[in-house]
């Protein structure tokens, strides 16, 4: 399969897509990387050599999660702190307040995000 430039979704198994949104060289150790796609907005971070993907917008008043410093796998909001793992999408909080989490791939040196 030739390799995309850019942005492109591929068809999988009919469930979802995977769309390359960043290299390996854009996300180092501890960074972070912001994309919008098709008017949603994915925050990538890197824990430990490990990419996620979660929803890069706050639920609580829609703050940039990607500015928010990453401590293990916990980032912080930062407008008023809320915290969410970037893993599993939960939070301190509660139970009540998740965000999505997106399965991602790495291909090579790309980065591919699963989106709905
Ligand atoms: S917008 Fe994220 S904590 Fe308020």
């Amino acid at each position: 399969m030739e390799s995309p430039h850019g942005l492109e979704a591929r068809g999988e198994d009919g469930m979802s897509r995977f769309v390359k949104m960043a290299t390996l060289e854009e996300l180092p150790v501890g960074a972070a990387k912001e994309v919008e796609f098709e008017g949603r907005v994915y925050g990538l971070f890197n824990v430990n050599g490990e990419i996620s993907a979660i929803d890069g917008i706050c639920p609580h008043q829609g703050g940039p999660l990607v500015d928010g410093p990453l401590d293990g796998t916990m980032v912080t909001c930062p407008w008023h702190g809320w915290q969410f793992d970037v893993k599993t999408g939960e939070t301190p909080l509660g139970p009540k307040i998740k965000q999505a989490v997106f399965e991602v791939k790495i291909e090579g040196s790309d980065v591919l995000v699963a989106v709905p």
